[in-house]
């Protein structure tokens, strides 16, 4: 031990004689590398073999620097590989991001050009239904254009929301009450869908700096999303939790629905993906969410088991406290 202590203290070989019994001669040597040890290598001969001598213990030293470089070359290489992923990482963010923002600035001019006829449409519609003179069956009818023009108008303003977001009025937000009050609004959809509500949500989280009504309506699309899925198996178990991960508020939605196809785990965020039938999903939802989030210095994600359900979890970073404020 002694030995080695000093081979590695001066980084250089150090020869013994007779170390243990049946060892002829052993020579320690040090991997070191630009003065950073990395471990040490010991060469044995046994029996009646001659000591190492002068010429073995510098092999041993070039040795040593090889095996060290090696061990360099392959930390080396990991770094490069690590450093190759998070590119890949970014790279698919933003290929993301910028697809998100094509369709979005296509939708936009789309909405815009329809919500004026629209609004006329449902306009005269509901002037036609309050005319003297008109049938119980034609209003009926009418009422009907009024309503789904109502929700056409509805559809188009989700659009626009995601492609040109209103400027948000962010301040410091409990995101865990924004959840909590949200919760109670849908509370009774919720129970109608036979959904079961665990509520982890605890008083004092730090603040989000954010939007309060923009952040409930993430929330809400992942709750809607969450009743729809377990519908399926005529209601289930709903956990919403708030908590503080690092420097973010996490709020996570989780369902024991039936899950997200593989497949389809990459397309949810995208505009118009949907599974649901015609008139029941515009596939909007996520993709505003992922819009606000992101707006919010925010990241959204989705994890899912099929067949056992599925877990979307937000990170909001926790607000800054203004140092001037805060001494006011
Ligand atoms: N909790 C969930 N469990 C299973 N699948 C989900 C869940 N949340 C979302 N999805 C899938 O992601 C798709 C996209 O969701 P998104 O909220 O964007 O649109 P949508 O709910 O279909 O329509 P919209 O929200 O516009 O009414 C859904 O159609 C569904 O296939
Ligand atoms: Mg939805």
């Amino acid at each position: 031990a002694e030995a080695l202590a000093d081979a590695a203290g001066r980084g250089v070989p150090v020869v013994l004689d007779k170390p243990a019994p049946g060892v002829r001669s052993a020579v320690f040597f040090p991997l070191s590398l630009k003065g950073e040890l990395l471990g040490m290598l010991e060469a044995r001969r046994a029996g009646e073999a001659e000591p190492f001598g002068e010429a073995d213990v510098r092999h041993c030293s070039i040795l040593g620097a090889q095996v060290a470089q090696a061990v360099l070359n392959a930390r080396l290489y990991a770094d490069v590989q690590e450093r190759m992923r998070e590119v890949q990482r970014i790279q698919d963010q933003l290929v993301h991001a910028e697809k998100l923002s094509a369709v979005g600035r296509l939708a936009a001019g789309v909405a815009h050009e329809i919500n004026n006829p629209l609004t006329a449409i449902m306009g005269f519609a509901d002037l036609l239904r309050r005319e003297d003179g008109m049938g119980e069956a034609q209003k009926t009818d009418l009422g009907r254009i009024v309503d789904e023009s109502r929700r056409c108008k509805r559809i188009i303003q989700d659009l626009m929301r995601f492609s040109r977001p209103a400027p948000s009025v962010k301040a410091p937000v409990d995101a865990a009450a924004v959840a909590g009050a949200a919760l109670e609004l849908f509370r009774f959809e919720l129970r109608r869908a036979d959904v079961t509500v665990v509520r982890e949500l605890p008083d004092g989280l730090p603040p989000v700096l954010g939007d309060a009504s923009k952040l409930e309506q993430v929330f809400l699309n992942l709750v809607v999303n969450a009743r729809d899925a377990m519908a399926a198996k005529g209601g289930g178990t709903l956990t919403v939790r708030a908590e503080a991960v690092g420097a973010n508020v996490r709020l996570s939605v989780i369902d024991d629905g039936p899950g997200i196809a593989p497949e389809d785990l990459g397309r949810v965020f995208e505009p118009f993906f949907t599974t649901k039938p015609v008139g029941l999903g515009t596939g909007l939802g996520l993709s505003v969410s992922f819009g606000i989030v992101r707006e919010h210095g925010g990241v959204i994600k989705v994890d899912s088991i099929p067949g056992r359900g599925c877990a979307f979890v937000v990170d909001l970073p926790v607000a800054l406290v203004d140092a001037k404020e805060s001494a006011a």
